[in-house]
């Protein structure tokens, strides 16, 4: 996710900032700017596509004035893809501020058009634009900086960090949020605002927490803070006594842990923007006309690893929803098969960084055959969406351990969204089912939060595991793709033996693995399903009855499952089809504590890699 910095103090502002971004490098990005204000009434901007030594070059071919008020930005692409007019800092045509941004505005589409109505020209294709001209508009009429923020927030709608300067007020820099992060760092008589406090954690460890929708403005003499009605407010003073490589994993001791704890945010942000006001289902990114989707009569989803498991949840939403046969393919695997398409069918191919060699030459085989593919990634301006027809990006902001953990709960809120967005299309369901299940997606964050909330039950059972050599996850329909994902989690960070089965087939061959006290995972589906839930408890009865040692995560109020646990970690109520939003989380928990605790590095497991780019 982008990272912001902002500085106002008796420093030269370049070096500060250039410094904060260098710290929050770790957030991933894929362009970079600064703009200071020079006193004598100008901004001046450097920006720059790729990492942020591209950034320097370009400061050091030509050397910006000295300053001592800046802001600075790391872009990790939404809107538009990576290049040097899409990176931050924008301004307005006047070019009188500058204003970088992290987050999502929903309803920029809406605003940049009433600006073009107006005459405004508009260079990038990033939502930032829009709010750096709307800034600009209420400066020039007379407003000081902090009120025209708090004005333009009014008319924002989704999730942003903002900040500003002005070069009409060369000593002061004002950021707003709203469920995006910012925080304050407070030094002697010079202030900075930051994505996190990676951002000034080498000038000051003294910070102050924001709430939700406040203005910030810091200037030499202190600190303000306000509602976005302007009426004052308050926030929280932290010390920070993290070190730095702490305070970049916002204290967790692994990327991975910080990014299962992101995960209610990510599926959140993931979830923005897709509801148009009328109630209707959109996704603005996706480039297929409704005659293109009516038309299609089959789809493939092909992918890799824990992609391919997204994959398998999806084929049981998009079937029910759609009632459009789905095929699920190991991407490494598909062309060889030869398979049969035309161009009725779409192919969706999932894959978070977007650069999976396996996936990136299934796809090239598919459009050969005069398939649509559709693209669901998490990675803007990589190969596979660049190289198919259509896309839905996640929005899980970048993964940094190697173990995917947001990547896969963002993709499985893209594949429900798409088997929603067909259904909508194709007339399968009627608006008010889909307006139901969205209300449901919409609960989720709340839910996964709450299953966080009892971690450290997990880590517990985690830390009871470490003499363990192998452990089996049992699933059934949603749930049996959540334990192929369970079991892979343990393998590629614990090094165990761990396989994942669906339930009703154990009977067939594999309940002869099970021995005295062997550890059994089962992800019980919720009640009153199909039988689903009564089949599931037999499986789990059949593998007890032969020694196993049961661990089964089921929903609360779920009290048949009780003689049968011995070890019950329960979930929320939720539907089947959902249920691997929240299943998954305890089985990613567990297997990053067991794996701390073997004293294994979590963020890069041996033998890996975060992008598998041969075949
Ligand atoms: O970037 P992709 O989603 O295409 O990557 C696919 C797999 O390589 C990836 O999911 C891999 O299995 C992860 N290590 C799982 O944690």
């Amino acid at each position: 996710m982008c990272g912001i910095v902002g500085y106002v103090g008796p420093q030269q502002a370049q070096g500060v900032v250039i410094d904060g971004l260098r710290r929050l490098e770790y957030r991933g990005y894929d362009s970079a700017g600064v703009a200071l204000v020079v006193q004598g009434g100008t901004v001046v901007t450097a920006k720059k596509a790729g990492k942020l030594a591209n950034l320097e070059k370009v400061l050091a071919d030509s050397p910006l004035p000295a300053s001592t008020t800046g802001i600075g930005h790391t872009r990790w692409a939404t809107h538009g893809p990576p290049t040097d007019v899409n990176a931050h800092p924008h301004d307005g045509n006047a070019h009188r501020i500058a204003l970088v941004h992290n987050g999502i505005i929903e309803n920029f589409a809406d605003l940049r058009a009433r600006l073009e109505a107006d005459d405004h020209v508009l260079v990038s294709q990033t939502d930032t634009e829009v709010v750096a001209h709307l800034v600009e508009l209420q400066v020039q009429s007379g407003e000081d900086l902090t009120t025209a923020m708090q004005r333009v927030c009014q008319q924002l709608e989704g999730a942003f960090t903002l900040v500003a300067v002005d070069s009409q007020d060369p000593d002061r820099v004002v950021a707003a949020r709203r469920n995006s992060p910012l925080v304050v760092g407070v030094g002697e008589g010079e202030y900075f605002v930051g994505s996190d406090v990676a951002a000034f954690i080498s000038h000051t460890r003294e910070a102050l927490e924001l709430g939700q929708d406040q203005v910030v403005t810091i200037t030499r003499d202190g600190v303000e803070i306000t509602d976005f009605d302007g009426r004052p407010a308050q926030g929280r003073r932290f010390h920070v006594d993290w070190d730095l490589s702490a305070a970049e994993k916002d204290g967790h001791d692994w990327f991975m842990r910080k990014e299962i704890f992101e995960q209610p945010r990510a599926v959140a942000d993931s979830l923005l923007g897709r509801r148009t006001r009328a109630g209707l289902l959109q996704l603005d990114e996706m480039r297929l006309s409704d005659d293109e989707i009516r038309d299609v009569d089959k789809i493939i989803i092909i992918a890799c690893g824990t992609s391919f498991y997204a994959g398998m949840v999806a084929k049981y939403a998009i079937e029910h929803w759609t009632r459009v046969p789905v095929e699920v393919e190991l991407a490494s695997e598909f062309r060889y098969r030869d398979p049969i398409l035309d161009y009725s069918t779409l192919i969706v191919a999932i894959s978070q960084s977007g650069e999976t060699a396996d996936t990136l030459q299934a796809i090239r085989h598919a459009r050969t055959q005069r398939s649509k593919v559709l693209a669901i990634c998490n990675t803007n301006g990589s190969t596979i969406p660049r190289e198919s027809d259509a896309v839905i990006y996640t929005h899980a902001g970048p993964e940094i351990g190697v173990a995917s953990t947001k990547g896969f709960l963002t993709q499985l809120v893209a594949c429900y969204l798409l088997a929603l967005y067909v259904a909508q299309v194709k007339g399968t369901r009627y608006g008010d089912e889909i307006n139901q299940v969205m209300g449901q997606l919409e609960a989720m964050p709340d839910h996964i939060e709450t299953v966080l909330s009892a971690s450290e039950s997990v880590y517990a059972l985690a830390r009871e595991h470490l003499d363990t050599r192998s452990v089996l996850f049992l699933g059934r329909h949603a749930g049996y793709p959540v334990a192929l994902e369970g079991a892979l989690k343990l393998k590629e960070l614990a090094y165990l033996h761990a396989e994942g089965f669906a339930a009703g087939e154990l009977k067939h061959g594999p309940i002869a693995l099970i021995e005295e006290g062997l550890p059994v995972l089962c992800v019980v589906p919720p009640r009153g399903r199909d039988q689903l839930h009564e089949k599931m408890l037999s499986g789990i009865q059949e593998v007890r009855a032969r020694g196993a040692r049961t661990i089964c995560l089921a929903e609360e109020g779920d009290t048949r499952i009780e003689p049968y646990a011995d070890v019950l970690i329960r979930l929320p109520q939720v539907p089947t089809l959902l249920q691997p939003l929240v299943a998954i989380v305890p089985l990613q928990l567990f297997a990053c504590e067991l794996a701390s605790a073997l004293g294994h590095d979590v963020d890069q497991p041996r033998n890996l890699a975060k992008s598998v780019t041969v075949e």
